[in-house]
């Protein structure tokens, strides 16, 4: 009697947005159908993928440097495949192969599909018909036993439906419901490296998350690079985040990235009258200055934002708002700078993720004259004292919230043991002593503490006949 040979084992190790976190779970569940066993280290797999981002020149240095250490464990065993995918494998290309020849296969976001089929190649050292046009297969050198491959090519119609990702949360699921951006914001990676924006079916969508519900997961965040902007065949993103929200099961919706022009008054109407939807949003401001929002081709003004800023808090008064901003994009003078610090002041977001300009390859903004690229010190002091003036802020906010009373879902244990950690609806992150039984519960917790930027709580009873934010 033959023996069934041991499952091949992969690892995949995944950097970047969440878009991305999500295609690496989506890798792992192609290749778990094709019977290979994902690990969570590279020291024993066939198979390492390292999935990267291409946002910012140091994510990516970080990134090189990790598939270097990698070809340590390659040296020691050659049969083992070391892949780049993701956003920084699709920028770089064949490149990419050329400056790291431990490298087998480049596969940018709209290759992973075929990566069983890929993979198979690279260890027989013989090309299927499938391949497509654009693609890259060398021949193995004679000092090499594999080919080296790069999946390079864009695709409008791939949006991976009918495959299956490998969800590892059982408390909360990400669901991409668009790839690919239409925007050209000239600091701008993405639309690149992802393409033009493509959105899924929504039945396909909402048939997803009701597998989700089913399988016992209550909250799900809809995905997009400009989420609010999906549109299939009449349905808009209002009409589905409605949808998606009267799903039998799911308690909790949230939606990442919005573009600010698309939040509207239909948005703002769901986001009220939907139990499920969380009072919470996320608005990229980047700029606090006209003038800089036009050289970053946002498309909107600091006035049309503020308006829908005023909109949303006017429709959802006890919404959290947080943001993205941009320091010492070039040109940025300091006046316009301090620009970008008053509507800081004026809108007082609750969270902020903020970063000094990193100029991409092959975006717009790395083609402006020289001498407009600001000087690294200065674009460090400016980050600096953003960072100051949003903690001041973030830490006021806070302070207020101490006393209230939330509905958290446990979503792990927390530093300290005996402690677990949650979110509330608003997206603040709770600990609080309990045992790591509950997490996938809500609970009734009474925010008694704050660090500035999380809170310290204990679970009380649930106040009879309230219904909880
Ligand atoms: Fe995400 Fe980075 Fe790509 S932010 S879309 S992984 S460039």
């Amino acid at each position: 009697m033959t023996q069934n040979p041991s499952p091949r084992r992969a690892y995949v190790e995944t950097y970047g947005c969440q878009m991305n976190i999500s295609d690496g779970e989506l890798m792992e569940g192609i290749l778990e159908a094709q019977g290979y066993q994902i690990v969570s280290t590279p020291d024993d797999a066939d198979v390492v993928l390292v999935n990267t981002c291409a946002i910012r020149e140091h994510a990516e240095r970080r990134v090189l440097g990790r598939v270097a250490q990698l070809q340590g464990i390659k040296r020691e065993r050659p049969e083992m495949v070391i892949g780049v995918t993701g956003c920084m494998a699709q920028r770089m290309g064949d490149t990419l192969l050329d400056e790291a020849p431990y490298v087998d296969l480049v596969m940018g976001p709209d290759g992973y599909r075929a990566l069983p089929e890929r993979l198979a190649e690279i260890r027989t050292g013989s090309r299927s018909k499938t391949g497509r046009p654009g693609d890259r297969a060398e021949p193995p050198p004679p000092s090499k036993k594999r080919m080296q491959l790069s999946v390079l090519s864009l695709d409008m119609d791939e949006n991976y439906e009918g495959l299956e990702q490998r969800r590892t949360s059982s408390v909360a699921a990400w669901v991409p419901i668009q790839r690919g951006c239409d925007h050209r914001c000239t600091f701008c990676i993405v639309p690149y490296v992802r393409g033009p924006e493509k959105n899924r079916k929504p039945a396909e969508i909402v048939d997803e998350i009701r597998a989700i519900a089913d399988g016992g997961v209550t909250e799900v965040t809809l995905l997009g690079q400009t989420v609010n902007s999906y549109e299939f065949d009449g349905w808009s993103f209002p009409r589905l985040l409605r949808e998606v929200g009267r799903v039998s099961g799911i308690e909790r919706v949230r939606y990442q990235s919005p573009h600010p022009n698309d939040v509207t008054p239909e948005l703002v109407e769901v986001m009220a009258t939907e139990p499920a939807v969380c009072e919470n949003l996320h608005l990229p401001l980047q700029a606090g200055n006209d003038r800089t929002l036009k050289r970053m081709l946002r498309r909107y003004t600091v006035e049309s934002f503020l308006e829908k800023v005023e909109m949303v808090r006017a429709g959802v008064p006890d919404i959290t708002l947080s943001t993205d901003v941009i320091v010492a994009f070039p040109g940025e003078t300091d006046e316009e700078y301090r620009g970008t610090l008053q509507v800081m002041r004026t809108v007082r977001f609750d969270d902020a993720f903020t970063y000094k300009y990193s100029p991409r390859d092959g975006t717009p903004a790395t083609r402006l004259p020289e001498e407009q690229f600001i000087d690294p010190e200065e674009a460090q002091a400016r980050l600096a004292e953003l960072i100051e003036v949003h903690r001041g802020i973030q830490d006021e906010i806070n302070r207020t919230e101490v006393g209230r009373i939330e509905n958290v879902l446990v979503e792990k244990q927390a530093r300290d043991p005996g402690s677990i950690l949650g979110r509330t609806r608003r997206n603040k992150v709770v600990a609080f002593p309990g045992d790591p039984a509950r997490i996938g519960d809500y609970a009734t917790v009474e925010l008694t503490s704050t660090t500035g930027a999380t809170f310290g709580g204990v679970e009380v009873a649930a106040p009879a006949g309230v219904a909880l934010p």
